[in-house]
């Protein structure tokens, strides 16, 4: 296995989401029957992770329950003879997938997010997922970045094309191309102005990074937002290894946001085997 391990960082505050996140993680956010968490350790799973790393906070605790055997209801669905709801139930943490837990005491930023993993990650290569971007290829994403990464033996940045207005939402990459979908970066800056945007490649939440960004990170000013941002890391260890973007084959739903989480739900629904055919029938009828 390329990637054992996979640093999830959910401490964030989720304020673009309130009053929904008040009392919950928006990580645990669901889209149709799933929390965003769960998409996203998936995701890493297919690619062969099996060390799932989170960088929590206070008020995160449902995550950790989500991954934590659930006795009571095990023992409730087996007794009624509910083996299929068992089975999903058992299936949220297969037997070979660790979860770790580290706390982020003080919420410094995406970069101070992944320092906090160092220790557990140790000197390999490892996946930062942000479980806000939901991510819908096959093969899944972050495998795509797999293979990349088997190839160039450098970190992999997945990237996406995005409206020159929405630059300051992203780190953009500028670089030269290698081929249609990787290009060897040469500059990277967090969030830009679109007069100020190198391109509009921007980042999504999906990252593979040699160990050698923890040193990186550690040694950064504060950047844009006074946090301590992972792609200013990023920016400086350009200047000792190569890093690629790579343009992943598949759709981002931005669950951050209202608007990004509502249509991920409406497509999520419609390929849902249990739910899709009466959905499609019941959007048809609203004739918009
Ligand atoms: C973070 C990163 C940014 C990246 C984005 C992808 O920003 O700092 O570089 O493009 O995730 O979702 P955030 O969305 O946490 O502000």
């Amino acid at each position: 296995m390329l990637i054992k391990k996979a640093i999830f960082p959910v401490a964030g505050l989720g304020t673009r989401f309130l009053p929904a996140t008040k009392a919950q993680p928006k990580e645990m956010l669901p889209v149709v029957d799933k929390p965003l968490i769960q998409y996203a350790v998936e995701e890493a799973y297919a690619a062969g992770v099996r060390e799932m790393i989170f960088v929590t906070g206070r008020h995160k605790r449902p995550i950790e329950d989500h991954f934590d055997m659930t006795f009571e209801l095990e023992v409730a669905l087996e007794q009624a003879g509910k083996a299929e709801l068992l089975n999903v139930v058992r299936s949220v943490k297969p037997p070979d997938m660790e979860c770790i837990y580290v706390r982020q005491a003080q919420a410094l930023g995406l970069g101070h997010a992944v320092l906090c993993g160092q220790r557990l990650v140790g000197n390999e290569p490892f996946a930062v997922l942000l479980a806000d971007d939901l991510m819908v290829g096959e093969p899944p994403v972050l495998q795509q970045m797999v293979e990349q990464f088997s190839e160039w033996r450098a970190s992999i940045l997945a990237v996406q094309e995005v409206p020159a207005e929405h630059t300051r939402r992203y780190g953009i990459v500028d670089g030269n191309p290698v081929n249609d979908r990787v290009v060897d970066i040469t500059r990277i800056v967090e969030k830009p102005a679109p007069e100020d945007a190198p391109s509009r490649l921007g980042v999504a939440g999906r990252y593979i990074l040699t160990p050698g960004v923890f040193h990186e990170i550690a040694t950064q000013p504060r950047g844009v937002g006074g946090e301590i941002q992972l792609t200013d890391g990023i920016a400086s260890l350009l200047r000792r290894e190569k890093v690629f973007a790579y343009r992943y084959k598949g759709q981002r739903y931005d669950c951050g946001s209202k608007e990004g989480w509502l249509q991920a739900n409406v497509e999520l629904a419609l390929s849902h085997p249990e739910v899709g055919a009466n959905f499609r029938g019941y959007l048809k009828s609203l004739s918009l």
